[in-house]
């Protein structure tokens, strides 16, 4: 077939491209929050292992899956599965699999993503036009913000117009080449306010917070586990579709360290920012002054800014900085879908991303509705006792049930089915010999389906999430 060739990364844009999709809310929103919720330390000590134990070489296997076939995530799963003992090209319903996953996914992650595109407007008003603490504080103020309908979807769907017009230039024009530019500047302003934060006077407790180890509940270990597929982007067949656009001279091994370290060491650095501002406040107080814990990235740290030395600087470009973060994260998760379309069934780019890009933002309507606006979808049926309103469900489903599970089937296929030699000589190739091969195997084989496993079991017995 005289097919078009398929895109390539350059020598560092693959790594930046998956660090771009790697880091994003999950780092700078999500992280700080659970691990507040958790109680620091302990939860972070975990994490940190699940990242090493189970994210690091699933991530490989990930990568290899995809450049191996290169082809993106259904003809991926289809044509590695013919090289699986069992199942054959069956493997590819994991694939499709993956496409549903980052669909649903992305349909929320946009909204969230949308709010720091409307905080980079607050802050540039603040920054202009003087700061001054709304009414009933920076929480309510945000608690009003997502009561809003309209607003919540204009922003939403600004986010999906930019997420799809990248995507719609494609990969090396559009999504590289984006990712390059943003991703080193997020990491020297991150790097920064953290050097700052030593000045803020909660940083003593914040370190002392952030290595404090103390006794863990079941649900933390479970939440840990969880987020280390979130964070580095896996289960759902991203980091196989970016995979498919690796050239074979690079090293596989070492992209996955880099990938792995630069996504936690930016997850720590937002913790050390964040912290630093929320133990400067007195307990009792803290609750008042910033809503709920899941909100500090909105709440919380707008008021730091307009303490600091050139905070009106540094408020907009922080928060213009969250969202180019953001938005090269979902453009791996709408890249995993169109490139669905365009592989398998032979849409132009464009059109593709156009269609699934307004797709998207339909799925995504009921989730922007649930957070105050409609009554119906705010208290959308309950799961447990943790997921109510549409937003939580989704993102339910999908952190606790459909990336870890996505996850354990490959981390099956590749450490028991698919022939060792073929996944020894993908993880080989650009890199010489692979020392830890067996043990990589091994995490793969045991840990990754153990510790998955287990968390399922407890998610089912009620005990978690
Ligand atoms: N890793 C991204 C984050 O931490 C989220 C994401 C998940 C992106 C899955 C793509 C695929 O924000």
């Amino acid at each position: 077939m005289a097919a078009e060739e398929r895109a390539t990364f350059g020598r560092y844009g693959f790594i930046l491209a998956a660090v771009g999709s790697a880091i994003g809310l999950g780092n700078i929103w999500k992280f700080p929050y659970i691990t507040y919720e958790n109680g620091g330390g302990s939860f972070v000590l975990v994490y940190l292992a699940a990242i090493l134990l189970i994210g690091f070489p699933l991530l490989m296997a990930e990568i290899a899956i995809g450049r191996r076939m290169r082809k993106s995530a259904v003809g991926a799963y289809a044509g590695i599965g013919e090289k699986a003992s069992i199942g054959g090209r069956k493997w590819g319903l994991l694939g499709g699999f993956g496409v549903m996953t980052g669909a649903l996914l992305l349909s929320y992650y946009a909204i969230i993503a949308g709010w720091t595109v409307f905080y980079l407007g607050k802050t540039i008003a603040w920054s202009t036009g003087g700061f001054d603490v709304p009414e009933g504080g920076l929480g309510s103020y945000f608690g009003g913000f997502l009561a809003q309908g309209p607003t919540q979807l204009l922003f939403q769907g600004v986010f999906m117009v930019f997420t799809t017009a990248l995507v719609a230039l494609g990969v090396t024009k559009g999504i590289e080449r984006f990712t390059k530019a943003v991703m080193p500047v997020l990491g020297v302003v991150l790097l920064l306010l953290a050097i700052n934060s030593v000045r803020a006077p909660g940083f003593g407790e914040a370190m002392g917070f952030l290595f404090h180890i103390g006794p863990i509940t079941s649900n933390a270990l479970l939440e840990a586990v969880g987020h280390a597929f979130f964070t580095l982007s896996l289960g759902m067949a991203a980091m196989v579709t970016y995979g498919s656009y690796v050239g074979r001279d690079q090293s596989i091994p070492k992209a996955g360290l880099m990938i792995a370290l630069f996504d936690t060491v930016i997850a720590l650095l937002a913790c050390v920012v964040m912290f630093s501002i929320i133990f400067g406040v007195p307990e009792i107080a803290r609750a008042e002054s910033f809503g709920r814990s899941a909100t500090i990235l909105f709440t919380a740290l707008p008021e730091m800014f307009y303490d600091l030395p050139l905070g009106s600087l540094l408020a907009p470009i922080f928060y213009a900085l969250v969202g180019l973060a953001a938005l090269t994260s979902t453009i791996s998760l709408l890249e995993v879908v169109v490139s669905y379309f365009v592989d398998q069934k032979s849409w132009p780019r464009k059109k593709a991303a156009m269609i699934v890009g307004g797709g998207v933002f339909l799925l995504g309507i009921p989730s922007a509705m649930s957070l105050g606006a409609s009554e119906f979808w705010t208290n959308f049926p309950v799961v447990g006792s943790r997921a109510t309103g549409a937003f939580s469900v989704v993102d339910y489903f999908v952190s606790n049930w459909f990336l870890p599970i996505g996850g354990l089937a490959t981390a099956i296929l590749a450490g028991w089915f698919i022939k060792a030699e073929v996944l020894k000589d993908e993880l080989e190739l650009g890199h010489g010999t692979f020392k830890w091969f067996k043990a990589w195997q091994f995490a793969l084989r045991v840990i990754a389906p153990v510790a998955i496993i287990w968390i399922l079991i407890q998610v089912v017995g009620g005990k978690a999430f």
